[in-house]
């Protein structure tokens, strides 16, 4: 039974028990609206109380349902036969109760909740809004403002907010007997009668075209290019403005436009990929996982740092290391003032900065990391230096510790080898700021064990990162495939086109920036470098020996004040450089180029499809378990826009057919060196396939 029926002192109670998270299936909605339809016949009942079991009250409509032709009864009408019941009808919330969850409890007539609990309409995550009257029943009970706020962010609402809203009537201690204090909330209501959120009154006055209009302004920036969050506005509009069965056929209208647009299903696909990251073969619950309570970390620089700033928001101590008191002291200065600066905004307390600055031990000495149970090094990225700091690890670490290397490109079998404990040692790739950045690279070396691996995936929720497995490979998932991506941005300004059109298409695609600034930004010495170890036989030399003329001028980039931009007034906001464009013009000659624009379609064309073939690539010698996988590496790693569900996806969207036969007039037009298709890519339309398809089939 997924929603049982009780009498308990004249009070009828739904419970709904659909594990995991009592989302909305058909069977919920119809045992709902049965449950309904029995109260009101029951002569037993003079009131009702809807709740759930388990760890949460209804956290949505089933997102699984999505995309498939929907079922009568539909949830509007099951919440609607509720909210018209003439008995008193409570809704008990404990967990989250989100989407659906939410529009079922805004359609009861009170709503008490425990204080852990939250709520939200995170809808337009997933590209969609509100479908159920959360649109026009939010604005009602808890204001126009709070309303628009929690659904153009999706974030979950403490009920402690909510009843300041007055979302929420009752806030109850997180210990209390649910299902008693909602049977004693719901007989002390009999005498109250119903109290419908369709006939309170919103008053529209306040709400002009002028608020709407500073509404949208407010939210340019985080929504740009997301199809929902206008559509969202636009039901408040009508909740204002309309009566309310004709702002339950706006939101109707406008919910219908947004699951019809690729967008919902790219939100969607995310959703699930995210989710599935943890899924990897060779660990399951009953792996053994390794006590994790001291980190080392070797290097207080850009990653380290970073890397010991999210283990110590996580709560969890660290030992860092470094060769010099002076980078030791450079590194907790940055540590400390990137806390003072959380504090200042008001995010955390001077306490709470000292308290974290506590889990810090610095060292100059490697027998210090002799208790850790896990080391992460974040040395420079050299080959000779890694295996001298492992071999060294190896001699100091206890038995069990787990030994993790941040390298970029390095080989991660060949660092392991550098110890008498392969099995013990992984990469744990972090992305810059690391205490930021939710991308964990969790990489599995030859000898790895599963229980490193396990304990790997657990550390990265723990410490708020989405960890995804990758194999061994020169950069992993996302670096190796950012290398084409980048090749063919940079192909495209050597070819003729201004860095700044080549940055604003990618910009305009939905990219947080463009391939030259973010290259200014990480610094053009590190390519730099990169390319003299790999040798120029191994790469595109034509794309970014004018990088290399800019490097060997001085400029690296932002650290320097110029580079292929430069940055007169704030150091941070890019300006076109003449002299740059005299340095091309000078390898243009050289290279006998003459220059030709491409247009932004051809940029953002030749950039993506480079990107998807080397995911084709990664995906078929296996080096990432799923398509889905590298979706989330790109989005979380790489600021690909969410809305279009990460590159594989994208592909697919695409149409695989479609990609392989634009991948191959590439290969005739330039030459077949980098636009060879992926075999993976030519056998999959060849069977007729999506990368959808290669996933569900592996799963
Ligand atoms: N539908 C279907 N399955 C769902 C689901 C949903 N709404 N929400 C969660 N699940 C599944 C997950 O896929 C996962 O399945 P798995 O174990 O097979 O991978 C399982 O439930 C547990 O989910 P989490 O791993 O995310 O569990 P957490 O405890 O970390 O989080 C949660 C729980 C906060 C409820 C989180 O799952 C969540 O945010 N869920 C989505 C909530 C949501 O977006 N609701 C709105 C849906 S759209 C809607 O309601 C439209 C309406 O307006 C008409
Ligand atoms: P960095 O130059 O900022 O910091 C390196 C630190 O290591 C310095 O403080 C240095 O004094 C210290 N160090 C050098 N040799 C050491 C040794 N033998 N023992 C102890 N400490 C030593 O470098 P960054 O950027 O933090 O990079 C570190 C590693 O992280 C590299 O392998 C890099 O490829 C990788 N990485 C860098 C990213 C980035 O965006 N900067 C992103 C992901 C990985």
């Amino acid at each position: 039974m997924s929603v049982s029926y009780g009498v308990t002192d004249r009070v009828a109670v739904l419970t709904v028990n659909n594990p995991p998270v009592n989302a909305l299936s058909l069977a919920v909605r119809q045992g709902l609206s049965d449950g309904a339809a029995r109260a009101a016949a029951d002569d037993a009942v003079d009131a009702v109380v809807i709740m759930a079991t388990g760890r949460t009250f209804m956290a949505g409509a089933d997102i699984r349902e999505f995309g498939k032709p929907p079922v009568a009864p539909h949830l509007p009408e099951v919440i609607d036969t509720i909210e018209a019941l003439e008995k008193p009808v409570v809704a008990a919330i404990h967990g989250t109760a989100l989407g659906g969850g939410l529009e079922v409890a805004l359609g009861c007539h009170y709503r008490i909740a425990l204080e852990s609990a939250k709520i939200g309409l995170p809808e337009v995550k997933l590209g969609i809004l509100p479908g159920a009257g959360g649109t026009q029943r939010l604005p009602r009970v808890g204001g126009v403002d709070n309303a628009l706020q929690a659904m153009l962010t999706g974030r979950h609402i403490p009920a402690s907010t909510a009843a300041t809203w007055g979302a929420v009537d009752k806030v109850l201690s997180a210990d209390a007997d649910l299902q008693a204090e909602a049977v004693a909330f719901a007989k002390d209501r009999i005498s109250d009668g119903v109290r419908r959120t369709r006939d309170m009154v919103l008053d529209g006055a306040e709400y002009g075209a002028a608020f709407f209009e500073g509404v949208r302004a407010s939210i340019a920036k985080q929504s740009r290019g997301y199809f929902a969050p206008e559509r969202i506005i636009r039901c408040v509009e009508a909740a204002v403005s309309l009566p309310f069965d004709d702002g339950m056929a706006r939101e109707r209208e406008l919910f219908a436009e947004c699951q019809a647009n690729p967008q919902a299903r790219a939100l969607q696909h995310l959703f699930f990929a995210e989710r599935q990251v943890a899924r990897v073969p060779g660990v399951t619950k009953e792996t053994p996982r390794r006590d994790i309570r001291l980190v080392g970390i070797l290097g207080a620089g850009t990653m380290g740092g970073g890397i010991a700033l999210a283990m110590a928001n996580a709560g969890i101590a660290v030992t860092l290391l470094d060769t010099g008191q002076d980078a030791l002291d450079r590194g907790l200065g940055v540590m400390r003032g990137n806390w003072e600066r959380t504090a200042k905004k008001g995010r955390m307390t001077m306490d709470d900065v000292d308290r974290r600055m506590g889990l810090i031990t610095p060292t100059l000495s490697y027998d210090d990391l002799a208790d850790c149970d896990l080391i992460i090094e974040a040395v420079f990225e050299k080959m000779d230096i890694k295996r001298e700091v492992f071999a060294r690890l190896d001699a100091v670490a206890k038995p069990g510790a787990i030994l993790a290397t941040n390298t970029s490109y390095l080989d991660v079998n060949d660092i392991a080898a550098m110890t008498a404990r392969p099995d013990d040692v992984l990469g744990l790739h972090f992305f810059s700021p690391a205490n930021v950045m939710r991308l964990l690279e969790i990489v599995r070396a030859e000898k790895t064990a599963d229980s490193v691996l396990a304990t790997a995936l657990d550390l990265a929720k723990r410490i708020g990162k989405i960890g995804v497995v990758s194999g061994v490979c020169h950069g992993f998932i996302g670096n190796r495939m950012l290398g084409p991506y980048g090749r063919e941005a940079m192909l495209a300004v050597i070819g003729g086109t201004e860095p700044q059109a080549v940055d604003k298409a990618l910009f305009d695609f939905g990219m947080p920036m463009g391939p030259n600034a973010m290259s200014d930004m990480a610094g053009l010495d590190v390519g730099y470098f990169n390319r003299q170890s790999v040798g120029r036989e191994n790469y595109e030399t034509s794309a970014y020996d004018w990088v290399d003329r800019l490097v060997e001028m001085g400029r690296k980039g932002q650290k320097t004040g110029e580079g292929i931009y430069k940055y007169p007034q704030d150091g941070r906001t890019p300006e076109p450089d003449p002299v740059v464009a005299d340095v091309l013009d000078a390898e243009r000659e050289k290279l006998r180029i003459v220059a030709k624009p491409w247009s932004a379609e051809q940029v953002v064309e030749r950039c993506m499809l480079a990107l998807i073939n080397e995911g084709a690539k990664i995906l078929g010698e296996g080096i990432a378990l799923r398509a889905s996988d590298i979706d989330v590496v790109y989005i979380n790693g790489y600021g690909f826009p969410p809305y279009r569900g990460g590159p594989m996806h994208y592909a697919d969207a695409m149409g695989l057919p479609a990609v392989l036969s634009r991948i191959k007039a590439l290969a005739v037009e330039n030459g077949p060196r980098w636009w060879m298709p992926a075999p993976l890519l030519e056998r999959l339309v060849d069977e007729g396939k999506s990368f959808a398809d290669f996933d569900r089939e592996n799963a």
